[in-house]
């Protein structure tokens, strides 16, 4: 079974081909706005909506070229001539920005409509956690069946993006409990705010995360000491803060002469000093929640996941715990939002749709993991 995801709930309009049978992708191509959205030092959604509304077609031409090879089809107002290649399409329905998940959700519901399709509704923060699970090139992970692997399962999620920081107990694919998650910016949203205070370009994380590589112990600036406070770190539950990080960091900023500040050497210790802060929080609140619920894996998700950083301490901290449990991690493409994620997600729901009305299928900005009813 082969099922076409698209994606449009923030700055990447993306769409993707996944082979149900072993999460084989078959085409995955982003399109993504940050280039569009730099000069805003975030994502300005009626840009991004009339963007993905530009992008759409072409994007989805890109992946039927790329999963099927050029000769196979010819899309013409919409028409795949080739029947059956596809047998259901994908959809994020939410979280996100509504106006820019509209663009995506009506045209998939066009084609849908067009190609007789079910239509499947994706929730972006599964998608992320089943982007774990996908198959790509030759870095496949077994599971005998990953929907409830026994080997894999209970599991906690640290889904870390631009718009989401949420701890997440998965019971197994489609079941899940919400641990905790940020009272105020998420992880990404604070890289982002952080790197826009130090003068550093949109998205903040990939910007911090290449600038505190330069860092070292010998550095003679290491006398400048920085000390940024790990917000929430010892609170007993799983909540998350980021918002006074990125405050105290604006007032460190604030009191430094100008010469101190321009300086590479200080953009460098901060860039060092906010990343270990983040990665420390997500790293502990995490492990905690792997001892009190006794998982046998962590999984993360989302943009910040693809930080190396974070991968490396988790990875450490498993061994230091000596915590028998699995790590999964997806590549980085795989991390920041694309359509293969929500392709594959639909596998796991294409029986309970494929009869379904399209009108079922809406936007709901808000969307949570456990408010499953609309599955
Ligand atoms: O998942 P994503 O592509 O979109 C959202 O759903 O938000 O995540 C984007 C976020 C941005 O805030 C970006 O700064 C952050 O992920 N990010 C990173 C890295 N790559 C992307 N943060 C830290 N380190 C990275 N390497
Ligand atoms: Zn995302």
């Amino acid at each position: 079974m082969k099922i076409l995801g698209i994606e449009t709930s923030c700055d990447e309009t993306a769409s993707a081909i996944i082979e149900c049978y072993g999460l084989k992708i078959l085409s995955n191509v982003v399109h993504s706005q940050i280039e569009l959205h730099k000069k805003w030092g975030g994502v300005y959604p009626t840009l991004a909506k009339r963007e993905h509304s530009k992008n759409l077609l072409p994007v989805l031409i890109k992946a039927l070229k790329e999963g099927f090879g050029g000769s196979k089809f010819k899309i013409q107002n919409f028409k795949l001539q080739t029947p059956k290649i596809i047998d259901a399409i994908a959809v994020t329905i939410g979280p996100g920005l509504e106006p820019c998940l509209w663009q995506g959700i009506n045209f998939a519901k066009e084609l849908a409509e067009k190609w007789q399709l079910p239509l499947i509704p994706v929730n972006h923060i599964e998608a992320h956690i089943i982007s774990n699970f996908i198959c790509q090139n030759s870095n496949c992970q077994v599971f005998s069946n990953p929907e409830s692997d026994s080997k894999l399962f209970p599991a906690v999620a640290l889904i870390v993006s631009g718009g989401h920081t949420q701890l997440i107990l998965v019971e197994k694919i489609g079941q899940y409990k919400l641990l905790g998650e940020t009272r105020d910016d998420a992880a990404g949203e604070c890289f982002d705010k952080c790197a826009r205070i130090l003068g550093l370009s949109y998205p903040g994380g990939p910007a911090i995360a290449k600038l505190a590589q330069e860092w070292k112990l010998q550095s003679p600036i290491s006398k400048l000491k920085i000390k940024l406070p790990r917000p929430m770190i010892y609170s007993k539950d799983y909540d998350f803060s980021f918002s006074g990080l990125k405050t105290a960091v604006l007032y460190d900023w604030q009191k430094r002469p100008d010469k101190i500040k321009k300086s590479k050497e200080y953009v460098i210790m901060m860039a060092k000093e906010i990343q270990q802060a983040i990665v420390e929080v997500l790293v502990a609140k995490t492990i905690q929640a792997a001892h009190e619920f006794k998982v046998k894996s962590i999984i993360l998700g989302g943009g910040v996941a693809a930080n190396k950083e974070l991968r490396s301490q988790f990875k450490l901290k498993i061994e230091s715990c000596k915590l028998k449990i699995n790590f999964l991690v997806p590549p980085e493409n795989l991390c920041t939002d694309n359509a293969a994620m929500v392709a594959a997600t639909g596998c796991f729901y294409y029986e309970k749709f494929k009869t379904k009305s399209l009108k079922e299928v809406f936007a709901q900005g808000n969307l949570s993991l456990s408010e499953k009813e609309f599955i």
